[in-house]
């Protein structure tokens, strides 16, 4: 496959054509965002760890029957992934209090929820991806009524599916962002990432009572160092795809 032109740079990743029409190739950068692209740096090797870790994800989750975008890792911080008209929308789940929610309700970050907690953001800069409902996203036409009866059970089953992955790591999936798009066929799928910059991870190995992150709130937060936390998500979703028979290479 050959890469061609740039197409799209974002904070994180870059996107490329292809020879291909339906497929696009994705670099994965080593800059961390926070605060709204306020707080920004460089981390040498958090594109390939991001890249790795993410393929891992996709093909922990296609083995539970969610297929996504990816087609294959192609280097490494390289993948390529088929094209898609993206929703844009920042779907979040939750299913342990923390960050905005916690912000916007005054509640205390860790407690538990009955039940996940689905929310949309806009994906706007200039208006700073602002909270927005199903009505605000109908009658914006940025999804109709029928997207979004596919889109919530689908991120719904996502969130089954990963809290099974991450609880076989020891790790706890308190809350993740994702993207969905449609490919040229119309079918919906799973897009863009599933990373620890995507995703709050704590560490269930940790037996000292406070909580240990292996995100990107050790950055936004400035509680750590950001490599060895996603070095250790990759160690672990690495030594749990060979147990489930996944080839990596
Ligand atoms: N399969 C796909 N087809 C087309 N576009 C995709 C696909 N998967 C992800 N994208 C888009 O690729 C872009 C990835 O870039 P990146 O995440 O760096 O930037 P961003 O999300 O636009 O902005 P930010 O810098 O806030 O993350 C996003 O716009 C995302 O919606
Ligand atoms: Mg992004």
């Amino acid at each position: 496959m050959e890469k061609l032109e740039k197409l799209y740079e974002g904070k994180a990743k870059q996107l490329f054509a292809t020879d291909d029409p339906e497929v696009l190739w994705v670099e994965y950068k080593n800059s961390a965002t926070a605060g709204d692209g306020e707080k920004k740096e460089d981390f040498a090797g958090k594109g390939r760890l991001n890249n790795r870790i993410t393929t891992l994800v996709f093909d922990l989750l296609a083995k539970r029957g969610i297929p996504s975008h990816l087609v294959k890792r192609v280097g490494d911080t390289a993948q390529l992934v088929r094209k898609m008209d993206m929703f844009p929308l920042e779907i979040v789940l939750r299913n342990t209090a923390a960050g905005h929610f916690c912000s916007r309700l005054g509640v205390e970050e860790g407690i538990d929820f009955d039940e996940p907690v689905l929310e949309y953001f806009m994906k706007n800069d200039e208006l700073h991806d602002p909270f927005v409902n199903d009505d605000d996203l109908v009658v914006l036409h940025v999804c109709t009524r029928q997207d979004l009866a596919e889109i919530a059970p689908l991120a719904k089953r996502i969130n089954e599916a990963l809290i099974d992955i991450f609880a076989k790591i020891d790790v706890k999936l308190v809350d993740f962002k994702i993207e969905m798009g449609r490919t040229s066929d119309g079918t919906l799928l799973l897009g863009d990432e599933i990373t620890p910059d995507s995703c709050r991870l704590w560490d269930q190995r940790d037996h000292s009572g406070k909580v240990e992150h292996l995100d990107k709130d050790l950055f936004r937060r400035d509680l750590g160092d950001i490599i060895p936390a996603y070095e250790e998500i990759e160690r672990r979703l690495s030594e749990l795809a060979a147990s489930e028979g996944i080839a990596i290479d």
